[in-house]
């Protein structure tokens, strides 16, 4: 029988009862997480959104209350008031393991059908019957908790700001299609045919404008849309901290947000983040770790061997050095014993899908040297190689050449992870911070034929870039910055061109026609002239901050309705097509691919 609440209102949290409050009268309400009756007493645990707490029912309950037990179900939702007395059988598997409720008031007010998975952690279900029922997915502790830890997390950083003289300022969601990032998501106009709008990739735009508004700092946590391939730390839509202030250089602005993460990793995790965080030039973290978001929770660091191999007549290391290439190595020191034949062959896949052509080894074992290449080099070449990788028994070395640079790093950069993930290298209780600065400006765009903006074209040149920026793309670095957390860019941003001219100069660089930088950017361009201070910033991505933060493998464990690989959200199953009407009005007609 469904029950009312009657006059019965909860006057504590399942979660946040203990010993202090034992013999205490109390209502609390939820849903039943497990019930088990042992013939003449029962024992149900009562779970809400702050945890579980069980409640007991024996002979001396009510007869009507007893009997309303007996008939609770889990995912029953009811609301109940008793005495809350110490627990005989204590518990520290639940926080409050060692009370429980002594039940003498139930009330059922909603009956449950058998869940398709049981509503607890530990359990195998396939990730597309949890999402389907993402609402009985959320109930479970382990998926619970970051949604909430999560609200916590939004709450100290809008302390933080609020603390630090920003301004929270809300920008818009219907916004132009610009050029030059990730895919629009866009949406049509029904008023204008044949326009669209488009949603934000990030407010970067209006935040900009609003330091030239006179805001001085803004920030704002912000919704952003990409349309781009998801993974684990991607999703289509997702959430940016997002700042921007005045008067401030790179310096000021790491500062400021090393402040940030102290007081987050303090107040919600309890731990202390020394600062200031290394700074790292884009330079040295590609040649180091190949990559722009190293890992430094464990070494097995890159070391450039070129140099020895200057005159040499192995045909591969050869041509790489005629070519201006470059020879990169890593000495997996000690490693052996894992990285057999079979798992180097494997490595070697990894440095291909990365670009590499291939990867030399060279085993060094109690049973002697296996190699893939040495047969090919001089004494002096294998002793000069050995000696700069610190070469002992026990190590492997691996290496890779190539014409490109940032392709032999890369592929080695990557080659290094997969081993420090097989070979258990990397300590998952440390959180390794990490500022990766001067990046470059500009990257070449195979697919485009010229150069585009490494961040966005409104990133101000280094000092020393700022005569390069027409005649030598290639060599110009950016005032940007990111913060990597354990290998994984958790946001980043830079200082801002705020000089009109300069802004010209570095569309005409980027390919734009006059016209066309006009079109886009019009706006901007005229809002410079008005007078505009020095300004920079940066943004988080939110998600994956939460992902560091909990230790979670996915973005999709704290968001509470995560899309999936195809886009598609599966509890409400959207997209979905509309109604021929809505066609009409929007002035569009689909058009299938003939395909
Ligand atoms: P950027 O493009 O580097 O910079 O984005 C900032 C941060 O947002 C997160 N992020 C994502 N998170 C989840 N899913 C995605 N698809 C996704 N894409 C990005 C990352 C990233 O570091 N406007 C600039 C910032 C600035 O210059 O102020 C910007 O958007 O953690």
């Amino acid at each position: 029988m469904i029950e009312t609440m009657g006059n019965l209102r909860r006057t504590n949290y399942c979660g946040e009862v203990g010993m202090e409050l034992a013999g205490q009268e109390m209502t609390v309400c939820g849903s039943i997480a497990k019930s088990r009756d042992k013939g003449g007493i029962i024992f149900a645990d009562l779970r809400d959104t702050t945890g579980i707490l069980q409640l007991v029912f024996d002979e001396d309950t009510p007869k009507d209350v007893f009997a309303k037990a007996e008939s609770l179900r889990s995912e029953y939702v009811v609301i109940c008031r008793g005495k809350l007395r110490e627990r005989a059988a204590k518990t520290d598997k639940i926080s409050t393991g060692s009370v429980e409720l002594y039940v003498s008031e139930l009330r059922i007010l909603s009956e449950a059908d058998t869940t398709p998975f049981e509503v607890r952690d530990e359990i195998q279900v396939k990730d597309e019957l949890r999402l389907k029922y993402r609402y009985l997915d959320l109930r479970r502790p382990s998926m619970h908790e970051p949604i909430v830890i999560r609200s916590k997390i939004c709450r100290v950083i809008r302390d933080f700001f609020y603390g630090n003289h920003f301004t929270e300022i809300e920008t818009p969601d219907l916004i132009g299609s610009t050029p030059e990032g990730a895919r629009d998501y866009v949406v049509p106009s029904r008023v204008q045919p044949g326009h669209f709008y488009a949603l934000p990739q990030s407010p970067q735009l209006y935040k900009q404008i609003l330091m030239l508004s006179g805001f001085d700092r803004y920030f704002q946590i912000a919704r952003c849309f990409r349309d781009e391939d998801l993974r684990a730390d991607r999703q289509p839509e997702f959430t940016q901290v997002d700042e921007e202030m005045s008067f401030m250089d790179e310096e000021d602005i790491m500062t400021l947000n090393e402040g940030l993460i102290q007081k987050l990793w303090k107040e919600i995790l309890h731990v202390d983040v020394p600062t200031p965080f290394v700074r790292m030039p884009w330079d040295e973290a590609m040649d180091r770790f190949g990559s722009d978001k190293p890992d430094t929770r464990f070494g097995l660091e890159i070391q450039d061997v070129t140099a020895l191999f200057k005159g040499t007549e192995f045909v591969p290391f050869k041509a790489t050095i005629e070519a201006g290439g470059t020879i990169r190595a890593i000495n997996a020191k000690g490693l052996a014993d894992q990285l057999t034949r079979k798992t180097i062959d494997k490595l070697t896949e990894t440095a291909k899908t990365y670009g590499a052509k291939g990867m030399a080894y060279t085993r060094l074992t109690a049973d002697g040297v296996s190699s893939s290449f040495e047969k090919n080099l001089t004494d002096a070449e294998k002793d000069a190689l050995h000696a700069a990788l610190g070469a002992e028994t026990g190590d492997v070395l691996l290496l890779v050449s190539d014409a490109k640079r940032v392709t032999a790093c890369t592929a080695l950069g990557q080659v290094r992870l997969d081993i420090g993930h097989r070979c258990g290298l990397i300590d998952a209780d440390k959180f390794n911070f990490l500022w990766v600065v001067r990046f470059p400006l500009f990257e070449y765009s195979e697919e485009e034929g010229r150069f585009m903006a490494m961040h966005h074209p409104f990133t101000m040149p280094t000092d020393d870039s700022l005569d390069k920026v027409e005649t030598d793309q290639g060599a110009c670095y950016a005032r940007a910055y990111d913060i990597v957390l354990n290998g994984i860019e958790m946001g980043g941003g830079s200082i801002r061109i705020n000089n009109p001219a300069l802004q010209d100069r570095m569309f005409k660089a980027l390919g734009f026609t006059e016209e066309r930088a006009r079109k886009n950017f019009g706006y901007l361009m005229d809002a410079y002239k008005f007078g505009a201070p020095p300004h920079g910033g940066m943004a988080y991505g939110l998600d994956r901050m939460v992902m560091l933060m909990l230790k979670r493998d996915s973005i999709r464990d704290v968001i509470a309705f995560p899309k999936v690989q195809n886009a598609s959200e599966l509890m409400t199953g959207c997209p979905g097509e509309l109604e021929p009407k809505q066609y009409q009005e929007l002035h569009i007609a689909y058009v299938p691919d003939p395909e």
